[in-house]
Formats: structure tokens, C-alpha cells, sequence
């Protein structure tokens, strides 16, 4: 039998496309061809990439090179764009493939992106989701858009949920995805998981590729009974420790600079604080000039990711004009972006103050680097309460009501996770935990192993 050809679509987001490119290193490795699909612009801007057998990059237009601006352009209007616009080639690339005689055996895209499915059913092509967040977030979401509404909290200062959902302590309002709150500008996001989910169900064998590690949520992937939820990851770039076999792909869409490493390699070990919110969000000057007083009133080394240049070139964040740039200098040093897992992997960082997007989230534990939690918006502040009343590994910093989170409140939540003492050794001592377990999953024979092989067998049989 031909080797599975495999086509992945990933939506054109650093979140996405990191997840997505693991997945296709693993993919390559059991011999399996894939064509990796994502915007021409991300694609563009994609360095790092290694040629590898097997794989090929197709890209569609997401309208930069014709004038649609995002920045002027609503996200909705965004989504509506591409999924047109990624439906349309998907039908060109599939029949362009048939034509050669070089069918896909399946098609693997990141959620959300239910007209993926669509497009896949209209050639009778199986096709499966890559949930690129916490099993958790699929778990809530499935609840509240069938039937358990009203189990699930959503105002910000109510009480918590009366009927916990499986695996979950009971939910407030502060836990809960920001696009479940009242008023939430992103409600549209939510029809879309909504599409997405009874996209799912309809399909002959109902499931989910996961990018979360058995041992990490087992309850929440079991909390659903018409759907399978299959853990396949830690999905990262290889880290410390993984051998060179597994070397892995990349795919970054912005620029690093400076010798961080050379200077990680002077601090003592566990005593940096490691600060990135992420390839999305960008972060008020008030909000940045808090940070900076919390940073310098702990007098500990710091590396802060403020990016520039951000999605299609336009400018984003910079440190300039931040009334201390001066005194942050001295004591730590500011980049436009890192080799993120290779940060946190340097025994020299002892905390990550991170915004808890899930690929953040995963690599820190993978890494067991305690944090300190500074959630946004979206999947976030979930992942923020895990951090801190389920898995145990930092705190969240309290942002008055959703508000500017004071440099007092940030030293405060760095001295609990670095300044010794029983919580901050316990919190160490659970992030170890995690790390191995999360190890344990990735190397071959581990449950992701296993789960993703399995999922494999059965698609090549089918
Ligand atoms: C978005 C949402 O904001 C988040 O809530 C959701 O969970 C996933 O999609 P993003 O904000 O970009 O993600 O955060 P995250 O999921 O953490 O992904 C960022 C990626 O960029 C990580 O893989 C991280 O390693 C990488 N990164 C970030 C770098 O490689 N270098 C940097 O300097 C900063």
C-alpha cells in the first residue's frame, strides 16, 4: 500500500503554524508525504524552514498583495475572507492532486475552520481537527453550546457554577473563555466553535486530534461521550534532552535578535524571569510601564519579548518611550522575539510571566518553569486558572476586575514563585512533575506516540 498522503491547513497564525509543523515532523517520520497549507504571506514570512523529503508547501492569498488590510478590517470580516478564499483553493489544490493521480488520504486542519470539513466532504476526503488549545477549552465550549449553559458561569463576579464539569473545580466568571462573557465582541468566534462542533459530530468517527498530553488532562478529554478526544501532543519543537533524529521543523513569522543565549549563560541558575505575551496580543504602554516597575522592583534579570514589526510588517509593540528604559537595561535585556522553547529549556530562567496562550502554557510546562499568570482574553484566563488551582505550577496576578495589573501585584506573584519558601518550592516541584510526564508522552512508545499512531493505522485502513 502507498504511503498516506496528507494534506494540513493551518490557519496563518504563529499558534497554528507551530503546532501544525510538529505535527508534520511526526507525520514525515512514519514515512508519510504532506502538503502544508497556509496564506502566502504567512508563508513568506516563515524562517527557520528546513527542506525536508516529503513535504511541500502550497499557499493561498489572504488578500495582502491585493490591499485587504487587517488592521482596517474587522477580524470577522477576516475569518469570512479566508475561509472564501481557503475553500477556494483547497477545491483547485485537491483537483490539481486527483488529476496527477496522487489522491490525500486525509485532511488535517487546525480549528477553528469548519469549512475545511466542508470542502473535504465535497471530494469524500476524511478529514480531522487539530484543537490547537487545552482540551479543557473543547470541554467547556461542548458544554455550554449543548445544553449546560446555564451550568456555566459567565459573569465576572457571580458565584461559581453550581455542577462542576468533569475534571474542573467549579467555575467563576474569571475562569471562564472571554468569549463566553456578556457583550463579548468576539461572539462570532463562538458560532463558528459552534459550526465547528456539529461539523464534528456528523462525521462517521466523531473526534479531535489534541495538542495536550494524557496524563495532563485525562478527565477533561474523557468529559465528552459523542466525541473522541485524542491527546497527540506535547506538540513543540524539539527541546533539551530530545534527541537529534527528532529534529523538528520551524516556522517563525518574526524576526529574533541579540545573543540572548550568550547572556542567559551569565545569570545564575533559575534566576531569570522570562517575559512574552505571545504573537497576537499587543500590550497598552501603561500595562507595559506597570511590568517594567514590577521587573525593577524585584531586581532580578529579566529577558521581555516586546515585538516589533508584527503581522504583515506593520509595526506592533516597541520598548521605546517606557520612562525606565534606562534602568531596564541594566538590569535585563529586551528583544523583538527568541527561539521561545529554547529560553525556557536554559536553566538560567526560573519564571515565565506569560499571557497563557496554550502553545506559552505548554512549552513552560514542558520545560517545568513555574508562572506567573498574566491572562488577555480568549482560552487565556481558562489556562490561567489551571496553571493555578489544577495543575498547581504558579499564580495568576490579579488585574483589578480585568483591569492593568499594578507593578506591585506583579513583584508580589514573583517573589511567591521565585523567592523560595514552601508554595514557591511546591510549585517547582509540581512544574518538575509535569515536565517529565509531559516527556514521557512525547518519546516514542509515549501516549501521544501510541495515540497518534493509532489514529494513523486506522485512517491508512479505512
Ligand atoms: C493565540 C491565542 O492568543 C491564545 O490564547 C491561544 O491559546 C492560541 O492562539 P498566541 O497569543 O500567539 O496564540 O500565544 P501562544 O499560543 O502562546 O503561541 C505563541 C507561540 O509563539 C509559541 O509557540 C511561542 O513559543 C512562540 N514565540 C513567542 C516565540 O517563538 N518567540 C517569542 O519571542 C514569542
Amino acid at each position: 500500500m502507498a504511503n498516506p498522503n496528507f494534506l494540513l491547513v493551518a490557519f496563518p497564525s504563529q499558534s497554528h503554524i507551530n503546532p501544525a509543523l510538529q505535527l508534520a515532523s511526526r507525520l514525515l517520520r512514519t514515512g508519510a508525504s504532506v502538503t502544508f497549507t497556509t496564506t502566502t504571506s504567512a508563508h513568506r514570512r516563515m524562517t527557520g524552514l528546513q527542506k525536508s523529503d516529503r513535504l511541500t508547501f502550497a499557499t493561498y492569498s489572504d488578500g495582502v498583495e491585493e490591499g485587504l488590510k487587517p488592521s482596517t478590517n474587522s477580524l470577522e470580516h477576516l475569518m469570512d475572507e479566508t475561509a472564501r478564499r481557503c475553500s477556494e483553493a483547497l477545491r483547485q489544490l485537491i483537483e490539481t492532486s486527483q488529476s496527477k493521480g496522487q489522491n490525500f488520504t486525509c485532511i488535517i486542519y487546525t480549528a477553528v475552520a469548519p469549512w475545511v470539513a466542508d470542502v473535504a466532504r465535497c471530494y469524500d476526503i476524511p478529514s480531522i481537527v487539530l484543537w490547537i488549545q487545552p482540551a479543557t477549552l473543547f470541554e467547556i465550549y461542548y458544554y455550554y453550546l449543548n445544553g449546560y449553559g446555564g451550568n456555566i458561569t459567565n459573569e465576572s463576579n457571580g458565584p461559581p457554577s453550581p455542577t462542576p464539569l468533569p475534571g474542573l473545580p467549579p467555575l467563576t466568571g474569571r475562569d471562564i473563555p472571554s468569549f463566553l462573557s456578556p457583550g463579548s465582541p468576539f461572539g462570532f468566534l463562538l458560532t463558528l466553535i459552534e459550526k465547528q462542533i456539529q461539523v464534528l459530530k456528523e462525521d462517521r468517527r466523531p473526534r479531535v486530534l489534541v495538542n495536550t498530553f494524557d496524563a495532563l488532562e485525562l478527565e477533561q478529554l474523557n468529559a465528552i461521550d459523542e466525541l473522541e478526544l485524542v491527546a497527540i501532543g506535547p506538540l513543540l519543537p524539539s527541546f533539551e534532552g530530545q534527541d537529534s533524529s527528532n529534529a523538528s521543523l520551524r516556522g517563525d513569522l518574526f524576526q529574533g535578535s541579540g545573543d540572548y543565549i550568550k547572556w542567559l549563560g551569565t545569570k545564575p541558575a533559575a534566576s531569570v524571569i522570562y517575559i512574552s505575551f505571545g504573537s497576537i496580543s499587543t500590550l497598552l504602554k501603561p500595562q507595559k510601564e506597570e511590568i517594567a516597575r514590577g521587573l525593577l522592583s524585584t531586581g532580578r534579570p529579566f529577558l521581555w519579548v516586546i515585538r516589533k514589526g508584527g503581522d504583515h510588517g506593520k509595526q506592533e509593540e516597541s520598548e521605546d518611550g517606557l520612562s525606565c528604559e534606562e534602568e531596564l537595561r541594566k538590569q535585563g535585556m529586551i528583544v523583538p522575539w527568541c527561539s521561545q522553547v529554547e529560553v525556557l529549556s536554559h536553566p538560567s530562567v526560573g519564571c515565565f510571566v506569560t499571557h497563557c496562550g496554550w502553545n506559552s502554557t505548554l512549552e513552560s510546562l514542558v520545560c517545568g518553569v513555574p508562572m506567573v499568570a498574566l491572562p488577555l482574553w480568549a482560552d487565556q484566563l481558562t489556562n490561567a486558572m489551571l496553571i493555578e488551582d489544577v495543575w498547581r505550577v504558579g499564580v495568576r496576578a490579579d488585574g483589578n476586575g480585568g483591569g492593568i495589573v499594578e507593578g506591585g501585584e506583579l513583584e508580589r506573584c514573583l517573589e511567591l514563585v521565585m523567592g523560595g519558601g514552601k508554595r514557591s518550592e511546591g510549585m517547582r516541584g509540581k512544574a518538575e512533575k509535569l515536565k517529565d510526564l509531559a516527556r514521557e508522552a512525547a518519546k516514542e512508545g509515549g501516549s501521544a506516540d501510541k495515540n497518534l499512531k493509532a489514529f494513523l493505522e486506522e485512517i491508512v485502513s479505512s
